[in-house]
């Protein structure tokens, strides 16, 4: 998500940077986005010198030093621990005038804020996957925000070109609520079996989705898909609805993460991959 989101935002002439505490996450990164723009460029949406421009607006770092910013938008792992303790790091180098987004699919922004030193400088945005492409951003309010940062927030997603709902600091959101059983309901008609999993994504997308719950698990990554499903579930206190599939722990154990592994539910080729 982190190097979908740089690139957004360097798209629209503001300066990033793009941190992550694997160097080796960082190059992957690199190349991903100068592909993205190298296909931009020849499909004739940019010229040559905005594919330069905008790729030398993205600084590549794998050293949290370099991390000071008006906006620092957190897009790491789904857990609320690390995304704690990043940010109060983060807070330490930063001035007291930073803003600090969580791209958290599922977690209590509430909760990551309250650990933190400044609540009401954190909100959440929340971005769609590939968030270069995807519109959409659920710019999340907590009690501690005002409106004023709210305002703020809604700015300068439109300054990125996107679209901002502002939402309640509410489980899953609106977005990953209602997709939810999108996903799990799939998921139980795969393993009866009612129908394989081709046959549901085929169906579905002929029905007028643009994307099969299977394909669509892939895309996100089986990880991240299978831990916003567990938080929802504990947060809406374990109803049947919403219980995680078994075959979403065993996929995840396995390392078939989707896309961004190769293999998932399907198999990918490598360049996908990357
Ligand atoms: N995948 C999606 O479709 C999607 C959509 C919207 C929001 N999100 C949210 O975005 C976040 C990231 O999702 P993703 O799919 O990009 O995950 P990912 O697993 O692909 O990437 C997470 C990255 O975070 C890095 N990382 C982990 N701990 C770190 C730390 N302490 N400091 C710096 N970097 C660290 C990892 O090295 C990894 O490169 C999650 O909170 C997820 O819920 C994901």
């Amino acid at each position: 998500m982190g190097r979908g989101i740089s690139l957004a935002i360097a798209a629209k002439g503001i300066r990033v940077i793009l941190y992550d505490l694997d160097a080796g996450m960082i190059s992957s990164a690199a190349g991903h986005i100068h592909r993205e723009l190298e296909q931009e460029f020849e499909k004739k949406r940019i010229p040559a010198d905005e594919k330069e421009n905008i790729f030398k607006r993205i600084r590549f770092t794998s050293s949290m030093a370099d991390c000071q910013a008006p906006l620092i938008i957190e897009a790491i792992v789904e857990k609320p621990g690390a995304k704690e303790s990043l940010l109060i790091e983060l807070e330490r180098i930063n001035t007291k005038q930073t803003i600090f987004a969580t791209n958290t699919s599922s977690l209590s922004v509430s909760g990551i804020a309250a650990q933190t030193h400044f609540p009401e400088r954190v909100i959440g945005l929340h971005f769609f996957n590939p968030a270069n492409r995807m519109k959409l951003v659920e710019v999340v309010r907590t009690k501690y925000v005002s409106d004023e940062l709210t305002s703020r927030m809604t700015g300068f997603v439109l300054q990125i070109g996107k679209t901002p709902v502002v939402c309640k600091d509410d489980p899953g959101f609106i977005v990953n609520r209602v997709a939810r059983p999108f996903y799990l309901e799939a998921l139980r008609l795969a393993e009866q079996p009612v129908a394989d999993i081709a046959t549901i994504d085929k169906l579905m997308e002929s029905a007028g989705f643009k994307m099969g719950p299977f394909h669509l698990m892939d895309l996100i990554g089986n990880d991240i898909n299978y831990m916003v499903s567990s938080s929802l579930y504990e947060a809406f206190g374990r109803p049947a609805r919403l219980k995680p599939s078994g075959w979403q722990e065993e996929i995840v154990k396995k390392g078939a993460l989707g896309k961004k592994t190769g293999n998932g539910f399907f198999q990918y080729s490598k360049s996908s991959a990357e």
